[in-house]
């Protein structure tokens, strides 16, 4: 499709987020199978029931515009995806790991909402009311799950994952922080201020 209008970028943009829900759809399950945390893991299980029905919501909105919402790959939700099963890779103790999948978890929904804001505004501007109402319900939900994400990870996840690293010998961990965990943080921290500052 020619991109030539809102309309033509609102079918496009909506086409990726239905790819997205679709990716997420399979990988939710994983996630849940790999949390050790049983809140956790049943928010994950949680989730791809609420992402079932945001992906009918969108395939509602395509019926109405009469268009199939296939064709799409979202390639920014395959790579969150693939960032999860690095993660799964290196193997992290199981607190360390359900703090890491939290964080994963958390760049899905925040990518999510950022689509989904986008598309309802869209909808707003093209007058497809019924399509806003629809798209913010989704976009509510995202940010309900990112909140709930947060609390879990504020209330014990993160600071099991704490105990966790305590375990070790300090002489250990201190040799961990030095080693690369600092130096990756100043790098995201001086890619994000120059990102900032753009
Ligand atoms: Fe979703």
């Amino acid at each position: 499709m020619e991109l030539d209008s809102l309309q033509a970028l609102y079918v496009e943009e909506l086409k990726d987020l239905y790819s997205a829900e679709k990716q997420l759809l399979k990988a939710l399950p994983k996630m849940a199978k790999a949390a050790s945390h049983e809140e956790l893991a049943a928010s994950f299980l949680e989730h791809a029931r609420v992402t079932e029905r945001q992906v009918q919501r969108l395939e509602r909105i395509f019926a109405d515009l009469d268009q199939s919402p296939r064709g799409k790959k979202c390639v920014g939700m395959e790579g969150l995806i693939e960032e999860a099963q690095e993660l799964l890779k290196e193997k992290p103790e199981p607190e360390v790991l359900d703090a890491g999948l939290i964080a994963k978890a958390q760049h899905v929904e925040h990518y999510e909402m950022a689509g989904y804001g986008t598309v309802r505004t869209y909808a707003e501007q093209l007058g497809l009311t019924k399509h806003a109402e629809l798209l913010q319900q989704t976009l509510d939900e995202e940010g309900e799950a990112d909140k709930r994400l947060t609390a879990l990870a504020e209330s014990s996840i993160n600071l099991e994952a704490a105990m966790a690293d305590g375990a070790e010998s300090s002489e250990d961990s201190s040799n961990n922080r030095s080693r690369g965990r600092g130096s990756s943080t100043r790098t995201s921290r001086s890619r994000s201020t120059s990102r900032a500052g753009r």
